[in-house]
């Protein structure tokens, strides 16, 4: 278990270079991600793995379908011990009473959270799909229905995070991405924030990757960022 807010992006294509990571860190530094790629690379295991070691694991598999699928997909993904896993909210209210439903059906009792809008999609790519209002508003709505629905919290970009807190308060948990140590290079990630300054956004939790993952000194850079946002 740990207490750092960092949720590490394992964005790594098989099990064994995933480990090479981990083998470097504790889980008292961080916590771990685990996305479609891995997931769908290294399966279940991984996960166990994971868990069995002692981490927190975020599994990133963002489910969206009929409801009883996304209930049982859920109670599925508690069972193998997670601590936190995801859905898409867009999937509607019976949807995300679903996901709870499942989750509460397993002895484990993971954080569940709902993606808004992908932040790939712009006002453009949302009316191409019949979403007419624009995308901050959309994510508004959304967040809404996530707390109203009682999930635990959304992933949001950082940019959302402090209008969503304003409306949020804690516990609801903001999980934010695309986040970028001063100096570090943004690669993909167009609109980022330092990690400092997604906490004080009112961040719950930084899901970082590359910046961490990539370094020539992982460790340095993840205890610079677990002692920056102390
Ligand atoms: O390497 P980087 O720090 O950009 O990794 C960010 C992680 O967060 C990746 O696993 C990415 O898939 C995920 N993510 C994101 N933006 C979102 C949702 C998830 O970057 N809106």
């Amino acid at each position: 278990m740990s207490e750092s807010k960092i949720i590490v992006a394992l964005d790594y294509p098989d099990k064994t270079s995933a480990l090479n990571f981990v083998d470097q860190v504790e889980p008292s530094m961080c916590k771990l991600k685990v996305g479609k790629e891995l997931f769908t690379r290294a399966g279940p295991d991984m996960v166990s793995v994971l868990v069995k070691r002692g981490y927190d694991v975020f599994l990133d598999l963002k489910f969206h379908d009929i409801p009883n699928t996304v209930k049982n997909a859920c109670h599925a993904a508690a069972d193998l011990g997670v601590w936190m896993l995801n859905v898409h909210a867009s999937g509607g209210r019976a949807m995300l009473e679903a996901s709870l439903e499942g989750r509460d059906k397993s002895q484990h009792k993971p954080f569940v959270i709902a993606v808004t809008v992908l932040t790939s999609m712009d006002n453009q790519s949302l009316a191409e799909v019949g979403v007419e209002r624009d995308a901050q508003s959309q994510v508004q709505k959304l967040a809404n229905l996530v707390q109203e629905c009682q999930l635990d919290g959304v992933v949001c970009s950082a940019q959302e995070a402090s209008s969503l807190r304003d409306q949020h308060a804690a516990p609801f948990l903001l999980v934010t991405p695309g986040i970028r140590p001063q100096n570090s290079q943004t690669g993909d990630q167009k609109r980022v924030m330092t990690p400092q300054q997604a906490m004080d956004a009112g961040s719950s939790y930084l899901v970082i990757g590359r910046p961490i993952t990539q370094a020539q000194e992982p460790i340095s850079v993840l205890n610079a960022i677990n002692a920056d946002i102390l």
